[in-house]
């Protein structure tokens, strides 16, 4: 795989004006959710740098878990209406105050899925928390309770963001330059 310097068009958002929003949101959740049972619900693998940069700036206690769903696959940009659960939770969501993280949402697609399923397990709240919101690509109509930053449409990677499931460890997040990126066989 080649140095993401190759096919970098441009930083659309630096590590330090990640850090700082992911602060603030952190202190708007704290407030939020005192004296509640929060528990962060990360949709894999996006979601993880933003999971745990999330966690360490929130004041209150709460629980983790994970889940997997099936989109697009390698190549592809676009996910379909359909999506499956390809891991579940390993914890009752039922009278928790589920709060979804996620690392962007595009057409809205895949947290739509996961929300119509956590709803019926009877949690005691449900809302979602985005780092992007990909906003003029939506198809599915979702509710974002927090969210970083809006972004205009452009493919993006890094800060768990993947291009063909790499690059997702770069410390902000950036534009491809779609002409010199090549993807993996
Ligand atoms: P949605 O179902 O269309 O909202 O797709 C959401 C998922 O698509 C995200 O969790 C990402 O994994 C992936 N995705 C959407 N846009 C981008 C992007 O610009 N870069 C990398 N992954 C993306
Ligand atoms: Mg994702």
């Amino acid at each position: 795989m080649n140095h993401y310097e190759t096919f970098l068009k441009e930083i659309l958002i630096d590590e330090q004006t990640l850090q700082d929003r992911i602060g603030e949101l952190g202190d708007e959740i704290s407030k939020d959710y005192e004296g509640k049972q929060l528990m962060l619900v990360c949709i894999l693998r996006g979601g993880v740098l933003f999971l745990t940069d999330l966690m360490r700036s929130l004041a209150v206690p709460h629980t983790i878990d994970f889940m997997a769903v099936s989109s697009y696959g390698a190549g592809a940009r676009k996910s379909s209406g359909q999506v499956r659960i390809t891991l579940d939770l390993q914890m009752s969501v039922e009278g928790h105050d589920v709060l979804l993280v996620e690392d962007i949402i595009d057409s809205g697609n895949t947290i739509a899925s996961v929300l119509e399923l956590l709803r019926t397990r009877n949690p005691n709240s449900l809302k979602v928390c985005t780092l992007l919101d990909k906003f003029e690509r939506r198809e599915a109509e979702v509710p974002i309770d927090y969210c970083g930053f809006k972004i205009p449409n452009k493919f993006v990677f890094g800060y768990g963001l993947d291009l063909d499931e790499y690059y997702r460890n770069l410390p902000f997040v950036g534009v491809v330059r779609p002409d010199k990126y090549i993807p993996p066989d």
